[in-house]
């Protein structure tokens, strides 16, 4: 019998399959609040396996101070806040949960674009505040975006479902990606390869889908946005540390850019105050897979991976290291 710790509390029915055969301990944090890797540390004390999520910084400093850890199952596709090179270095097992929230995380960037674009949420508090008095031909006027081009950035799974989504839209698709994708990907959700630059010169809404490491750090900088259109939206459910938050406040200022939906934040969980007062800004918590069946099948592939791996199969599902 194993000791699993799980930093979050996560939907109970996806971690069903785990409670029989194993200690499961189901970590709460006082106020939500942020872990430390010195509270990971102490709750890790005994732990065969640990069931991480997206906030919590896995290090070397956490690795070598638990030589007993086997695995970090990770309740995200992303693995950013993980050391892979220390994992590996100290024989601990790293899995993660990719295309399970491939659809649910295109929604929410199309739900960011469409609120940032027809300013749903200017115009939810102008009704809520009792601001409407009378139908205006130039009330809260907004984008449309048929015939306008989506510039995707990293047409990965996530990419790839968001460009799917925009046939029905009738945009036109440009994006770039480190290697090109299979020409079949590209005519299926007609989509043509461009290089950055001319994705950010030609795009009416750039949106973000790479991940996170030392090459996409900051990709959207201030060259970046005075690069693109004055009447462009930037829509964001990668990594908050792609965009350079300071560069985009500026743009946003500068009317270098018109609006951006931001599903996630350089130094979650903090906003950066000059988001939070554009009124053009759409501002979601990280939100991209929060929906109940995404995030129940997550728990159930961690749960598959983590009982791979103690089982001792010859192949352990989803895993990176
Ligand atoms: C992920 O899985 O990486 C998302 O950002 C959170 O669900």
């Amino acid at each position: 019998m194993a000791h699993i710790v799980s930093t979050r509390p996560l939907i109970d029915e996806g971690l069903s399959g785990v409670r029989d055969d194993h200690t499961l301990t189901v970590c709460d944090p006082p106020d939500g609040s942020t872990r430390s890797v010195d509270d990971l540390i102490a709750l890790t004390d005994g732990a065969d396996v640990l069931l991480s999520v997206l906030a919590d910084p896995i290090t070397e400093e956490l690795f070598a101070a638990r030589p007993e850890l086997q695995m970090v199952a990770q309740y995200a596709v992303g693995v950013d806040n993980i050391d892979l090179d220390a994992a590996a270095a100290h024989d601990v097992a790293v899995t993660h949960t990719p295309d399970v929230l491939t659809d649910a995380t295109a929604d929410q960037a199309w739900a960011l674009l469409l609120a940032a674009a027809r300013r749903v949420p200017a115009a939810d508090r102008y009704v809520r505040e009792g601001r409407f008095e009378r139908w205006e031909t130039t009330l809260l006027m907004g984008t449309e975006l048929s015939r306008k081009t989506l510039g995707i950035v990293g047409m990965g799974r996530i990419g790839t479902a968001v460009a799917r989504r925009a046939l029905g839209f009738g945009m036109e698709v440009v994006y770039h990606n480190r290697t090109r994708a299979n020409p079949t990907v590209e005519r299926q959700v007609n989509a043509r390869y461009v290089g950055l630059d001319e994705l950010l010169k030609t795009s009416d809404v750039v949106s973000l889908h790479c991940p996170h490491n030392e090459d996409s750090h900051h990709l959207l900088d201030a060259a970046a946005f005075a690069n693109m259109k004055a009447s462009a939206l930037l829509v964001n459910t990668a990594r908050g540390p792609v965009v350079d938050e300071a560069a985009l406040v500026d743009a946003l200022a500068n009317g270098e850019i018109a609006g951006a939906g931001l599903d996630v934040f350089e130094e979650e969980p903090d906003v950066h105050p000059g988001l939070v007062e554009q009124e053009r800004v759409v501002l979601a918590p990280h939100l991209g897979s929060a929906t109940t069946g995404t995030r129940t099948r997550m728990a159930q592939m961690c749960v598959a991976s983590i009982t791979a791996l103690l089982e001792g199969a010859d192949h352990v599902p989803h895993r990176l290291v």
